[in-house]
């Protein structure tokens, strides 16, 4: 390769200041002051270049921001410093204990100085600098290990992949953190984007961000709308940064997107003066707020107040009372859920409520609909807490209308018709068909979801299609499905025949957690489908298990244990696992990723309280290749053993397994 004209390295140098500068303006500033062509040209420059000489990109050229391959799956990440969470207060009254704690703890009567924040409602995420360069970023995670998504997060064009020189020499390590967020008028932008390919739409701006920056294709995040907003570091200790403002002001000086609402505030009323602005303003920005971060300014102080488990002393959230409106109930209808719950919804006249419309809310169940005394017609209230379903919270008794009629549970289920129970104990009714059309939608649609055997393109429409014309009746007969049955319904092209069948086929060697979690057992959501996975590390051996077994795996209650028990017991699941197999569905065994790590083929054990949740250490053990399992027994390699440990440490003692604590475990790792 001929050796690069030095002029074209300067030329390269060149490009990318400008882009970046130009990406700033764009991006952080909002005021652009290039035309998309002229940024464009001078970006196809910089690609003209680093195609001819591959050797001169940098990893922080803005060209390495998008062309990462997918990943398979995400892989865990500590953070070097925990990610907190927030205490939260709803109440001035509440703040104002708050600040009296404050005081008490730093033993001063002054008044004290706080930052006040915009809470956004995004997705936190750690961004990590060394020697001045964006190298690795994840998200908050459990708070003590996120998942690594550095190739995502570079996509986003207001994250600065570059520090300037003056502050990569004064922090050889620096970790940003944040919240990634969604604009609304993005996400509705998206919505309609995805209605339009047929794919199921994002329920708020929250999920919108989180769902963009989990993709395993970078490409499809840097095709969404993200936004950085940055709000922190991790540590207290570093020159210069004593205290919150000036942190935000150093952030903001590096060009990272600083929220122009973050200001100081002095002493309790000057904090509830910005509350009451930020409550009044809340609606105007083009993105959801749900509250006010109250932080201690002075780093100092915020050393000495410390941490009560996972919240620091020194910050809180105020949060916005969940925001409320009038409309009129005009009827009810009932749905069945995919384990055969009925749930009473409120099909109400629409109505706005913290800038979503409302037209349908969960009214649970039939004590629900007793205690509430709501009648169609009636006027109810609807309040939105946070990002969930709306819920009725009560009946405008003064404006019922005359003849408003009552709500009666239905005898027989809206789906099937079959007859339905109310089982002792339970608040729910249930319809026990196991057959019902409902119910079996319910189950298809779960099991080819996302965390489940994910069979792309097959969702509510199709799997609705599928039942009607029988060629589904339970999960099994997926893989059984001909290109011949698909081609005469509705709206199913030759194309989108061929793949589905094929994104069928590719489901046939999954890995056991998903297999678990897509059938769909009550109470074994991903998280417990995982556990499940690395206790038995095959399907036969979890088919085969006691209640008593599965009772001793921590993080299955007794309750899930028994669910697990009899859904092997039952004979139509037990043909269904059957006729899955004959399908060609692999039922693979499964163990740790790592190969070869420090700790391949080691088994550890976790007991009693350590200084950091226990799914951090079962982190670092699996990246280095160990298994954690649930109990002790003969196979145990160690034991780690925190405060408290509790009667694994006796059994450890009994079955002469090598007892190690924190610090013997980071030996063994090193
Ligand atoms: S500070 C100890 N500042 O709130 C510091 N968090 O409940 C904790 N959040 O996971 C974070 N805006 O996702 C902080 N201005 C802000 C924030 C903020 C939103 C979120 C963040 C965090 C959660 C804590």
């Amino acid at each position: 390769m001929a050796k690069p004209d030095p002029k074209l390295i300067d030329e390269l140098r060149h490009l990318r200041a400008t882009i970046d500068h130009h990406n700033r303006l764009y991006y952080v500033e909002d005021r652009p002051v290039i035309s998309d062509a002229e940024y464009d040209r001078l970006f196809d420059r910089l690609l003209e270049i680093e195609r001819l000489h591959p050797e001169l990109v940098t990893p922080d050229s803005p060209s390495q921001r998008v062309g990462a391959a997918p990943s398979k799956k995400f892989e865990p990440l500590p953070h070097r410093i925990p990610m907190l969470s927030l205490q939260k207060v709803t109440t001035a009254e509440e703040f104002a204990n708050f600040d009296r704690r404050v005081k008490e703890t730093l033993g001063t009567t002054s008044e004290i100085d706080y930052v006040t924040e915009p809470k956004l409602d995004g997705l936190a995420v750690e961004l990590v600098y060394e020697g001045g360069l964006f190298v690795r970023g994840s998200t908050r995670g459990d708070g003590a290990t996120g998942e690594n998504i550095t190739p995502n997060l570079k996509t986003i064009r207001n994250i600065p992949l570059r520090l300037s020189e003056e502050s990569a020499g004064k922090f050889p390590l620096l970790e940003v953190r944040g919240e990634v967020i969604m604009r609304r008028s993005a996400f509705e932008r998206l919505n309609r984007a995805l209605a339009e390919r047929n794919q199921a739409p994002l329920a708020n701006p929250r999920n919108g961000a989180a769902g963009s920056l989990r993709q395993l294709d970078p490409q499809v995040t840097a095709s969404r709308p993200l936004i950085f907003y940055a709000y922190g570091i991790s540590e207290t200790g570093l020159t210069d940064l004593y205290s919150q403002k000036r942190t935000v002001d150093f952030l903001a000086s590096e060009g990272f997107l600083v929220h122009e609402r973050i200001s100081a505030a002095r002493g309790v009323s000057e904090v509830e003066q910005l509350f009451t602005n930020l409550t009044r303003d809340r609606e105007r920005f083009d993105y959801d707020i749900d509250g006010m971060v109250i932080k201690v300014d002075s780093f100092g102080h915020q050393q000495e107040l410390g941490q009560i488990s996972r919240a620091p002393r020194w910050a809180v959230a105020w949060k916005f009372a969940a925001e409320q409106a009038e409309t009129i109930l005009e009827g009810v209808e009932f749905s069945v859920g995919r384990t055969g719950a009925i749930t009473p919804i409120a099909k109400l006249r629409p109505v706005r409520v913290s800038g979503v419309t409302v037209s349908n809310a969960s009214l649970h169940n039939e004590d629900e609909l007793r205690d509430l005394d709501v009648r169609i017609g009636d006027t109810v209230v609807v309040q939105r807490a946070g990002d969930v379903i709306p819920d009725v919270v009560e009946v405008v008794a003064q404006k019922r209308p005359k003849g408003a009629r009552r709500i009666s549970f239905p005898a027989a289920c809206p789906s099937c018709g079959m007859k339905i129970t109310r089982p002792e104990g339970e608040a729910a009714h249930r319809c026990l068909n196991l057959a019902c059309p409902a119910q079996v939608e319910g189950s298809i649609i779960h099991f080819a979801s996302k965390g489940g055997l994910d069979i792309e393109g097959l969702g509510e429409k199709l799997a609705r299609q599928l039942i009607k014309e029988g060629i589904v009746r339970n999960p099994a007969d997926l893989f059984f499905i001909e290109k011949q049955q698909l081609l005469p319904l509705d709206l199913m092209a030759d194309k989108k025949a061929s793949n589905l069948i094929e994104a069928i086929d590719r489901t046939r060697r999954t890995e056991l957690p998903k297999l678990i979690y897509a059938l769909g057992i009550i109470g074994v959501g991903e998280a417990a489908a995982l556990l499940l996975a690395e206790y038995y590390g095959s399907f036969d051996r979890l088919m085969a298990a006691s209640v008593e077994e599965l009772t001793e795996i921590s993080g299955i209650g007794p309750v899930i244990a028994s669910n697990i028990y009899e859904y092997f017991r039952n004979k139509g699941n037990q043909d269904m696992i059957v006729r899955m197999r004959r399908g060609g569905l692999l039922f693979p065994d499964y163990s740790p990723k790592v190969t070869g790590g420090k700790l391949s083929g080691k088994t550890f054990v976790i007991t009693g309280t350590l200084s950091k949740p226990r799914s951090h250490f079962k982190n670092l053990i699996e990246q280095q290749g160990g298994k954690v399992s649930g109990s002790v027994s003969a196979k145990t390699d160690y034991l780690l053993a925190g405060e408290d440990p509790g009667s694994k440490l006796q059994k450890a003692g009994k079955l002469g397994v090598s007892v190690i604590d924190e610090e013997q475990l980071g030996q063994l790792l090193s």
